[in-house]
């Protein structure tokens, strides 16, 4: 079969951003797709998850991931449908998941680790789940929460971006081992969707100016779990209130990825150690051995209702740009994709 009708555009880096990205840091190209060799399997992108890390991504430096070069299609994971199939591993019209990068079309290996391509079941679940619970924010909230937090029924656990990718699972799968579970979000409607839709106990609107009272009212005997994945003032704030052998999870610092300056770190961290508590980061690579593990509980959560997610889905390819700012600017309700092709 031959591809040489089919077009791929795509978002390559331009230039490394000063502070948030800018419409001149990217580069809109385009080219023919080439047939595919033997082995080989050609991804016609679906959708693709849009990630506060991204940003993190564009710029130099030693990191956990290699950054991305000038000139290379800008790394994205996403969703794909296989279009056409040299190898055994994967049959046309098969759906996967996988690195398909900001383009239209995806070209290589099978069974290329880069890509790390796996197939993905939209009769089990609606496919942009698997870039959601199912997918990476899923796993980074269950084993962030569970293995480095490990909470305790009865205990609190404060979790920020609470409306977002990470934050809604990381509430829900606590609720779900007997805790009492705090978010922190930006506005009324985030805060509103998390307590009334996602069972959260409460939750504080920060933008509202008064965290510091919120979490004295809703965490009166203080905080035993801080899930973060802001940093900055709101990761401070909390250290005010740790509870004796508090654990703080390290996911994310959104509040630092376009700073101009150094990041900001933790002014009040000596509540560590009056509070003899701990603080650890996690990436969600370390458990890629157990994401079937994971996505296998969610699924059943979500099968027996005791469990829900929420995607903000923007459409078209040309919007990557706009879209990937609305992480930055709090624009995002629900984990945040971009539909390239309608399925
Ligand atoms: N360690 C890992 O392996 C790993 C994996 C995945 C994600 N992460 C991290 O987890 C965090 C959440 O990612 P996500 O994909 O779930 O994103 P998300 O929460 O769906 O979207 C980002 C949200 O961050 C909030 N935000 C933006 N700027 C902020 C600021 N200056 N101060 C406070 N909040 C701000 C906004 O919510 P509000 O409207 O509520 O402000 C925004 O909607 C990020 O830090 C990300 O880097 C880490």
């Amino acid at each position: 079969m031959s591809n040489s009708a089919l077009t791929n555009q795509q978002f390559r880096l331009a230039a490394r951003p000063v502070g948030l990205p800018k419409p001149s840091d990217w580069s809109l190209t385009s080219e023919p797709v080439r047939d595919i060799a033997d082995g080989e399997i050609l991804v016609q992108t679906l959708y693709l998850s849009l990630d506060p890390a991204m940003r993190g991504w564009m710029n130099e430096g030693k990191s956990y991931i290699r950054p991305v070069a000038i000139g290379e299609v800008m790394r994205a994971g996403g969703i794909g449908r296989v279009a056409a199939s040299k190898s055994p591993q994967f049959a046309v019209g098969d759906t996967v998941s996988g690195s398909i990068g900001v383009q239209q079309y995806w070209i290589g290996a099978a069974d290329d680790k880069s890509a790390g391509f796996y197939q993905v079941d939209g009769r089990m679940a609606p496919l942009p789940k698997y870039l959601n619970a199912l997918g990476m924010p899923g796993m980074t909230a269950y084993f962030g929460l569970l293995e480095v937090g490990q909470p305790k029924a009865g205990e609190t656990v404060v979790v920020s971006g609470a409306a977002g990718a990470v934050g809604q699972t990381v509430g829900q799968v606590a609720k779900h081992k007997g805790c009492r579970v705090v978010g922190i979000a930006g506005g009324k409607a985030k805060c509103d969707f998390v307590v009334n839709e996602l069972g959260f106990d409460a939750c504080i609107d920060y933008k509202s100016g008064n965290l510091k009272d919120g979490l004295k009212t809703q965490c009166p005997d203080g905080v035993d779990i801080y899930f973060d994945n802001v940093g900055g003032e709101i990761l401070d704030t909390v250290l005010t209130r740790l509870r004796m052998k508090a654990r703080i999870i390290i996911c994310g610092a959104i509040s630092q990825y376009n700073n101009t300056t150094p990041v900001q770190g933790p002014a009040n961290y000596l509540s560590l150690l009056v509070n003899r508590a701990r603080m650890e980061g996690i990436v969600v690579f370390d458990y890629a051995a157990r994401y079937a593990e994971g996505a296998a509980q969610m699924a059943q959560w979500m099968q027996d209702g005791s469990f829900k997610s929420r995607e903000d889905i923007v459409q078209g390819l040309e919007k990557f740009p706009d879209a990937l700012l609305m992480l930055f600017e709090g624009k995002n309700f629900g984990k945040l994709i971009l539909q390239v092709a309608p399925e």
